[in-house]
């Protein structure tokens, strides 16, 4: 509160003195300091031009506090390893703008309801073992052979089968948008894996659809997703985990691929 306080002071006294700053409130937390988690706030002069939101945090290390932690690597929305709350919306800092002209304030979190190693990095853990649990690479029965290993080929529209699922960067913009994932995050797969579990199901060069389904139709791996759609919203490369799910939910009660 005593915080708050200030920082509502801070940030009052420089909007009067500088209309024409901006001003970047990150959130911090280090393990390291005896110290519930606080803010940073950063005022920044920007130019009138957009700025990505990755390269004003990088501003923010470079000039005001080196120990700024946060994850990137590839800087064009391929990595997906920039993933953070940004204004109230999981998103990728690399890819989205803030607009000086529009927007005085920039509040940036982690992905929400993810257990935090430091400042913006969250620990994707459990996330990149339920990845694991999907079996996430090409069982084939053909070619066991491998001197007769032989091009393993898909028609067009076998291959047109994994639009809208292949483009997924593993980000986890989506299971972090997810109340069923907030709540149930060692139960419940969450939308990321489940569409990834799906591309798999689907792609035609792959023969193991009976344990893939067997493996999704649980109690609590697959039914906790409700269909409200939160992950949609948020998906930096436009896929559908809401139909893809309900999709995967129709292939398991069906009990055979189409
Ligand atoms: S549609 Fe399902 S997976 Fe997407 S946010 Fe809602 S409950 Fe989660
Ligand atoms: S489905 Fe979209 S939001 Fe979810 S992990 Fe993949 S790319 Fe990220
Ligand atoms: S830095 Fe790779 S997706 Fe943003």
């Amino acid at each position: 509160m005593f915080l708050q306080k200030i920082e509502k002071l801070f940030l009052d006294e420089m909007f009067y003195l500088n209309p024409q700053f901006k001003y970047i409130r990150i959130y911090r937390w280090s393990s390291f300091k005896n110290s519930n988690p606080w803010f940073n706030i950063f005022p920044t002069r920007l130019n009138l031009k957009p700025t990505m939101v990755l390269d004003l945090t990088f501003k923010m290390k470079n000039n005001y506090d080196s120990s700024l932690t946060f994850r990137r690597s590839c800087r064009e929305g391929i990595c997906g390893s920039c993933s953070m709350n940004i204004n109230g919306k999981n998103a990728l800092a690399c890819l989205s703008v803030m607009n000086p002209k529009t927007l005085q304030f920039l509040t940036i979190y982690p992905l929400p309801h993810m257990f935090i190693v430091k400042d913006l990095v969250p620990d994707l853990t459990n996330f990149y073992n339920q990845y694991k649990l999907i079996k996430p690479w090409k069982m084939s029965n053909l070619n066991t052979d491998k001197s007769k290993m032989n091009e393993v080929t898909q028609s067009k529209m076998d291959r047109y089968e994994l639009d809208g699922l292949y483009e997924c960067i593993l980000c986890a913009c989506c299971s972090a948008s997810c109340p069923s994932y907030w709540w149930n995050y060692d139960k419940y797969l969450g939308p990321a894996m489940l569409l990834q579990a799906y591309r798999w199901m689907v792609d035609s060069r792959d023969h193991n659809f009976n344990e893939r389904t067997g493996f999704t139709d649980n109690k609590t791996r697959i039914d906790k997703c409700h269909s409200i759609a939160n992950c949609v919203k948020v998906c930096p490369k436009k896929t559908n985990p809401t139909k893809t799910i309900n999709l995967l939910k129709y292939y398991i009660s069906a009990n055979t691929k189409f």
